[in-house]
């Protein structure tokens, strides 16, 4: 178990939930895996397939009990089809969900938004980082137990390029503004249900998905030198707020994008000489 998990607990005790969107050991969402392991949650893990089962299946195992792994390609009906059939014949429900996923393709993750933004770059990542969070929700929700059972808690991953414009980001950071305002649609429909949907905006954080943006580092250092904490985002931090979100402990918050991000989403103007 690494240094970024809180003591073990209960906090998850009797909850499964599916992680979505683990492909390495930096990813969020094995970050916020260990997190809810160690609280006592029973986990289903989707990965995209291919090559990455070698890195995940580690990982999974190394949480010890049965390894429940299923691949799920969100762009792929069937391949959705299969992960939420799977989860349904081996638990028969389900009590949370996290989504960590997002794509888009390199050339539109640099320079202009306005010129290098193609009708099939924008589709792809409406497609694999917003709608694909739509869907899961749906298909989840009807597997999560009625309000009077406790109900089901969702968590979704976004970043401030969504409100703001972050150089790079672009593309993404239209996906990620339709991800949030589906995020709360969703909270609306799921609330009389007992199903809680909430996002997480996290600063910038040393991930493959990262690596994908052009000038990740200097991101990653004006995240930093530019927050109230003067430090980057933790992965205890993200996993910590994804605990709260998804336990017994975030009752009552629903269609909220909660920032955890050392507090850079709130800073006007940097530091300047005269303070
Ligand atoms: N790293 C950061 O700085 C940061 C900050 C804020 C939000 N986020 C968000 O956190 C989430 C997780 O990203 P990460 O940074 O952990 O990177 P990551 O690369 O580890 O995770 C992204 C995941 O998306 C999956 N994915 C992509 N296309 C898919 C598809 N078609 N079907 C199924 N899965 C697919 C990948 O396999 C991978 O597991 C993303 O939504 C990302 O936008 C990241």
């Amino acid at each position: 178990m690494s240094d970024t998990v809180f003591p073990a607990g209960t906090l998850m005790k009797g909850k499964r939930g599916l992680v979505m969107g683990v492909a390495n050991k930096n990813s969020i969402a094995w970050g916020i895996a260990q997190q809810l392991s160690a609280q006592g949650a029973e986990l289903a893990f989707s990965y995209q397939g291919g090559e990455l089962e070698k890195r995940v299946r580690p990982l999974v195992e190394s949480l010890g009990g049965d390894p429940f792994m299923v691949t799920a390609d969100v762009t792929d009906d069937a391949s959705m089809d299969a992960c939420f059939e799977a989860i349904k014949d081996k638990w028969g429900g389900l009590d949370f969900l996290v989504h960590a996923i997002a794509f888009a393709g390199k050339d539109e993750l640099k320079g202009s938004f306005t010129h290098n933004t193609t009708r099939e770059g924008f589709k792809r990542a409406m497609d694999i980082s917003a709608f694909s969070f739509v869907d899961a929700a749906k298909r989840a929700s009807a597997l999560m137990p009625s309000k009077e059972d406790g109900g089901g808690a969702m968590v979704s991953m976004t970043y401030l390029g969504a409100e703001r414009v972050v150089p790079n980001y672009n593309v993404m950071g239209v996906a990620k503004a339709a991800l949030e305002a589906s995020t709360r649609y969703i909270a609306r429909d799921l609330g009389p249900a007992g199903i809680r949907v909430n996002a997480i905006s996290a600063g910038p954080m040393r991930t493959l998905a990262m690596a994908g943006i052009a000038g990740g580092k200097t991101l990653m250092k004006t995240g930093k030198d530019w927050s109230m904490l003067k430090e980057d985002t933790t992965m205890e931090g993200v996993a910590g707020a994804a605990l709260y979100l998804l336990s017994d402990l975030g009752k009552s918050c629903t269609g909220e994008v909660l920032h955890v991000d050392a507090g850079f989403h709130a800073v006007g103007v940097p530091d300047i000489d005269e303070l």
